[in-house]
C-alpha cells in the first residue's frame, strides 16, 4: 500500500518569536517540497499561533503534548483541544524526553493518544528501545511492549502515526543501521497488521527518528515502511528540514 510520507520537525525547548524567520523560508518551499508529502512542525507552544498564521495551509502546525484532560485544574499543562483550537492538526505524545523527564508510562500515553482523538487530532506515538535494551537484544520485545500499551484501540492511518526513535539515537548524531531500522519497521507493521488488521495496519505511517540529518535521510528514508521521519536538531534550520524532505522519496 502507498503512504504519503510525512516529515515532521519537533522543535523541542526551542524556539522564539524572533526565530520565525526560519519558518517563512520553510512556508516558501513549502509548494515543492510538499509536493507529494505531508509537513509537520510541532514548535513550542508559546508559537502555536505565530507559526499557524506563517506556515499557512501547506505546512501543518502540531503539538508535542497534551494533557489526558480537556480542560481542569491542572497548572502549566495543554489540553488537545487547546491545541486544536490554535489550529494543530497533531500532537505528539510519548516522546522518550517525556517518557524519561515526566515519568509517562505506556497507559499514559495511551491517555494521551484518545485526547488527540477527543480532540479531532493525529496522535503522534513514540517508541524506542534504550542502548542498554538493544544491547540486550530486548528490542523487538521493548517495541511489542510500548505499541501493545501505548497506542488505544480504534487506531487507524487517518488518527495515528508511529514513530520509531531508538532513544540512543536522539540528539546524539548517532542513528541505527539500515538493517536494524529495516527489521524494526517491519518488525512494527506485522505488530499493526496482527493489531488491527489488514487494511488498517497497512495505512499506518511509520516515522524513523533519531539525528536524520540531510547527509542521511536518503539513505534512512529509502527503507521499506520507512514512511517518513521524525527530526529534532536539524528541523530547527529551514535549510536543513527543506534538504530532507527534498530526500525523502514520494510515492
Ligand atoms: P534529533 O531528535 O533529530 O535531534 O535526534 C529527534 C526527536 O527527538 O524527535
Amino acid at each position: 500500500m502507498k503512504r504519503r510520507p510525512l516529515i515532521a520537525g519537533n522543535w523541542k525547548m526551542n524556539g522564539l518569536l524572533r526565530q520565525l524567520t526560519e519558518l517563512q523560508m520553510i512556508a516558501e518551499a513549502a509548494g515543492e517540497i510538499g509536493e507529494g508529502r505531508d509537513l509537520l512542525i510541532c514548535p513550542p507552544a508559546t508559537i502555536l499561533s505565530a507559526s499557524r498564521g506563517i506556515l499557512g495551509q501547506k505546512v501543518a502546525i502540531g503539538g508535542q503534548d497534551c494533557h489526558a484532560a480537556p480542560s481542569g485544574a491542572h497548572t502549566g499543562d495543554l489540553s488537545a483541544e487547546m491545541l486544536a483550537d490554535v489550529g494543530a492538526r497533531y500532537v505528539i505524545v510519548g516522546h522518550s524526553e517525556r517518557r524519561a523527564d515526566h515519568d509517562e508510562d505506556d497507559a499514559a500515553v495511551r491517555a494521551k493518544a484518545e485526547a488527540a482523538w477527543r480532540a479531532g487530532l493525529v496522535a503522534i506515538v513514540c517508541i524506542g528501545e534504550s542502548e542498554a535494551q538493544r544491547e540486550a537484544g530486548e528490542t523487538l520485545d521493548v517495541l511489542g511492549a510500548q505499541v501493545a500499551g501505548s497506542v488505544p484501540d480504534g487506531a487507524t492511518g487517518a488518527n495515528l502515526v508511529l514513530a520509531y526513535e531508538p532513544v540512543w539515537a536522539i540528539g546524539t548524531g548517532r542513528t541505527a543501521a539500515v538493517e536494524d531500522i529495516a527489521d524494526a519497521h517491519g518488525f512494527l507493521r506485522r505488530t499493526l497488521v496482527e493489531r488491527l488488521g489488514e487494511e488498517r495496519g497497512a495505512a499506518v505511517r511509520i516515522l524513523y527518528g533519531g539525528s536524520v540529518k540531510p547527509g542521511n535521510a536518503a539513505e534512512l528514508l529509502a527503507i521499506d515502511d520507512v514512511d517518513g521521519a521524525l527530526v529534532g536538531g536539524a528541523s530547527l534550520k529551514a535549510d536543513d528540514f527543506i534538504a530532507i524532505c527534498r530526500a525523502t522519496p514520494v510515492g
